[in-house]
């Protein structure tokens, strides 16, 4: 299919905005363009990249009544070569499809949402923020928005990409641990369930969960399964843990549990780091146990935005609390926030062809 480009005059662009002094938020800002598809009667038509701008969905849409909707959240870099390189955008498109099928919602090609993604950063590349530690975030959704009530799936679908020039997640630098929440009383996903797909509705459901958690000073909660015995996801993150021999280990991966790209890849590169990378269930309790005698040094969250978000400290429903470690950021978790990042921004050799080169040309 091809990808029709109907594009802001070059005047009416808002590139400019951008300069190296400017301090950007995370995901707040957008790029002049979006790259729109539509399913209807059975396939995928007219693919086009257009200004950014509203979408005009009838009240009766599927998606605003039953939440029939899924996204992704990837990340492109700046090399020192001046180019843009997109890092596992593949595993995103995948994920996109096991998360469509999860809602009966229809694929799209992997390759057909690579080329719709690198031609959106091609088109809008005058947008990446050149700073350190900035990014382009690239957010890849679907939801349908067939006028009909009654609870059953669509069959018109709209797929979209747009973009966000983003600041570091950290902005002033990897430096405060976070403070998660334990909690037996909300719960993230059922066995059976979506837990496992980028579902919008799975996030609509955490928001209490992460509102509770604040009023504990704590940053998110620590998701437990349903019978609140294992480790599920550290909020919006899959959970970590380093034990005093510098293992890493991660929950295995469930139904319940997404399967984030960061996880993967940190299993898949810890032989470079050196480390020792497991997965496997973890049941609160030892953890716990774990935290108090210092078997377990350091924890945290695993996941595309932050990369690493490490944990200082576990508050319990009752108000008391534990640290981890000394409560502050361990060298392991520092370890892989660097070697992590350096390979994403170019700095270390991507042997793995994790990096897609964003082609030159429409600009
Ligand atoms: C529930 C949940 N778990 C884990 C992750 C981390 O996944 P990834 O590393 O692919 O960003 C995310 C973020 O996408 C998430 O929403």
């Amino acid at each position: 299919m091809e990808i029709k480009l109907n594009l802001k005059k070059p005047d009416e662009r808002i590139k400019s905005q951008l300069t190296p002094k400017d301090k950007l938020p995370f995901g707040k800002l957008r790029t002049d363009h979006m790259f729109v598809c539509d399913y209807t009667d059975g396939s995928w038509n007219n693919a086009s990249i257009i200004p950014y701008s509203d979408f005009s969905i009838p009240p009766g849409a599927i998606v605003l009544h039953y939440a029939q909707a899924i996204f992704e959240g990837a990340k492109a870099f700046m090399h020192p070569d001046n180019e843009i390189y997109t890092f596992r955008i593949d595993k995103n498109a995948e994920r996109m499809n096991i998360s469509a099928d999860c809602l009966c919602m229809p694929e799209m090609p992997v390759d057909f949402q690579i080329k719709a993604i690198h031609t959106l950063i091609d088109v809008d590349r005058l947008w990446f923020p050149i700073q350190e530690g900035a990014s382009l975030y690239i957010r890849p959704f679907m939801f349908s928005f067939d006028d009909s009530l009654g609870v059953h799936p669509g069959s018109k679908y709209k797929y979209a990409v747009i973009l966000s020039p983003s600041g570091p997640y950290y902005p002033d630098g990897f430096s405060k641990p976070i403070k998660l929440l334990i909690t037996k009383k909300f719960h993230r996903a059922t066995p059976g369930g979506t837990g496992y797909a980028k579902a919008a509705g799975n996030y609509a459901a955490s928001l209490k969960a992460g509102e509770f958690a604040k009023k504990f000073g704590a940053n998110q909660v620590l998701y437990l399964d349903t019978t609140n015995t294992y480790i599920e996801e550290a909020g919006a993150m899959n959970h970590y843990h380093i034990t005093s021999d510098g293992t890493v280990v991660i929950p295995e991966f469930t139904d319940t549990i997404l399967k984030s790209i960061t996880s993967q890849s940190i299993i898949e590169l810890a032989g470079d780091l050196g480390l020792n990378v497991v997965q496997k269930r973890i049941k609160i309790d030892e953890f716990i146990e774990d935290v108090k005698s210092g078997k377990i040094v350091e924890a945290g969250g695993f996941g595309t935005a932050a990369v690493i978000s490490p944990v200082g400290t576990y508050v319990f429903e009752d108000g008391s609390s534990i640290d981890v470690g000394n409560g502050q950021i361990g060298p392991i978790s520092k370890k892989i926030y660097e070697y992590y990042t350096g390979l994403q921004y170019g700095k270390i050799k991507d042997s793995r062809g994790w990096l897609k080169k964003v082609e030159k040309m429409h600009v």
